[in-house]
């Protein structure tokens, strides 16, 4: 069981950029999301050393790397392209399809990292639906307990195109996962995620690191109904 710990904070851009900014220091192996809430985290740490740091994704949409729907995209304009000294960027190639894209992915992590691939790093967003990365409420990719990487290709929410995602073990995993969430429009899932009795259908909740923590950041909007 690992620990978890609930933040409430007034600027989780910051606080988020601060831990990004420390592990790209340290030469770190982070993993980042998509989705809109950590763009500000992403701006505020491109002043951070990431020469030395790699930089892995959750979860791809199954489109090229400039379609504005690409996470990748997302990450590029928000924060690679605005570093002085690029990291090394692993990234999913969405445009291979969501199969035989994850069995790239797979592929690289392993060679990489081995089979528990300790990020030091790994931030994810929760979508109302209590879905983390592309592992959505009810889908069987959720189950997975073999695969670092599952081709997703069914989405359960917009935008509605297939995805690549690394699953439960993968995330796992990691020495450090952060779940930032912000937003009145995502109160009652928190709630329903983190409140006293945690509902196992929240993919959110299933989220237990094996060698590390979890850390979820929320400002005041997102705890309200805790
Ligand atoms: C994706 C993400 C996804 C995201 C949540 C939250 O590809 O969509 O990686 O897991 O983090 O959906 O998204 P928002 O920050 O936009 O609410």
């Amino acid at each position: 069981m690992s620990d978890s710990e609930l933040r409430v904070v007034e600027d989780p851009a910051s606080e988020v950029a601060a831990l990004l900014t420390e592990s790209a220091a340290g030469g770190g192996q982070v993993v980042l999301t998509g989705g809109s809430t950590p763009k500000r985290a992403y701006e505020q740490a491109a002043g951070a050393d990431w020469s030395a740091a790699t930089v892995w994704f959750s979860d791809e949409r199954c489109v090229p790397p400039d379609h504005r729907d690409s996470n990748f995209g997302m990450v590029e304009a928000a924060l690679l392209s605005r570093v002085s000294a690029a990291p090394e960027v692993v990234r999913m190639q969405g445009e291979l399809g969501p199969d035989a894209g994850a069995g790239a992915y797979e592929a690289e992590i392993r060679a990489r990292l081995g089979g528990d691939p300790r990020w030091d790093l790994l931030l994810l967003g929760m979508g109302p639906d209590g879905h983390v990365a592309s592992l959505f409420p009810g889908k069987p990719e959720v189950e997975e307990t073999g695969r670092l990487v599952a081709g997703v290709p069914v989405a359960g929410m917009e935008p509605q195109v297939p995805r690549i995602s690394l699953t439960l073990p993968a995330i796992d995993a990691a020495r450090s996962v952060v779940l930032l969430i912000t937003g009145a429009g995502k109160a009652d899932t928190v709630a329903r995620a983190f409140g006293p009795s945690p509902d196992p259908a929240l993919p959110a909740t299933r989220v237990r690191p094996r060698h590390g923590s979890l850390v979820v950041i929320l400002d005041e909007a997102a705890a309200a109904k805790l």
